[in-house]
């Protein structure tokens, strides 16, 4: 190879990896700004851990750590709230006592509850004004799913026994119980189909089948078409 191509191949070579760098690197914020490449893959992987959170109704009976039920619990104060008033509690149900009690008060969709040996083995009583709650919910369920900790939310409760149980003044608001464990089941979503509508399934294996709506069922552009 003569000099001048030799120079002209290294004079790219370096072009390309100032490139590759330059895309990498800080915006004029001075925040650290992820490349083109990197958030490709990170939307993807985020956009699949989403869709592979189901809910969860028959659990190991393995301990959980209290600090990570904890990390959870601080994923869901991130939450949006409207006018920043994040109108929440969350009393997490962790002893052996109390979570044995709770699991006298949560109500499962029919055919999925757990047996006896595959109950929840920690509970998390969210309370305060729903629609505010349903967003901080969304990040709790999400943050279990991230630590592989499956969760099912559960609105039909028997409150006044949770509000005796765990000394909850009747001035406050209700809203789910969300019960937490490592699964012992498998769960799918499928894209739903007529004949079998939107209920919840499970076949011979045991295995819960979610069918859900698709995009075109739930989304139109520029207009209303439904
Ligand atoms: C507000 C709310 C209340 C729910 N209440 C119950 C319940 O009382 N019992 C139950 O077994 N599941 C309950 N679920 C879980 C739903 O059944 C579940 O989200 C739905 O079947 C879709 O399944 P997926 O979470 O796997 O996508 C509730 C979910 C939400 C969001």
């Amino acid at each position: 190879m003569s000099i001048s191509r030799r120079a002209r191949l290294i004079f790219l070579v370096i072009l390309a990896c100032a490139s590759l760098f330059f895309t990498d690197l800080i915006d004029c914020s001075g925040q650290e700004r992820i490349s083109e490449r990197t958030l490709t893959s990170q939307a993807e992987l985020f956009h699949q851990f989403i869709r592979s959170r189901r809910s969860i109704r028959r659990f190991k009976q393995e301990h959980l750590p209290l600090e990570v039920i904890m990390k959870i619990v601080d994923d869901a104060r991130f939450a949006p709230s409207a006018g920043n008033r994040q109108p929440w509690r969350f009393i997490v149900v962790h002893k052996q006592e109390l979570v044995k009690e709770m699991n006298g008060v949560v109500m499962w969709l029919p055919g999925c509850g757990p047996a006896k040996g595959e109950e929840p083995t920690a509970f998390i009583v969210v309370l305060g004004e729903k629609v505010n709650c349903a967003f901080a919910v969304e990040n709790l369920v999400l943050s279990a799913h991230a630590e592989g900790i499956g969760t099912c939310i559960v609105g039909s409760v028997d409150w006044s026994r949770v509000k005796k149980l765990l000394k909850i003044p009747e001035k406050e608001q209700p809203f789910v119980v969300v019960t937490l464990g490592y699964a012992m089941e498998a769960a799918v979503a499928e894209d739903a189909a007529e004949e079998i509508g939107l209920r919840v399934w499970k076949d011979g294996a045991g295995k819960v089948h979610v069918p859900k709506k698709r995009l075109r069922e739930v989304m139109s552009v520029d207009g209303y078409a439904f």
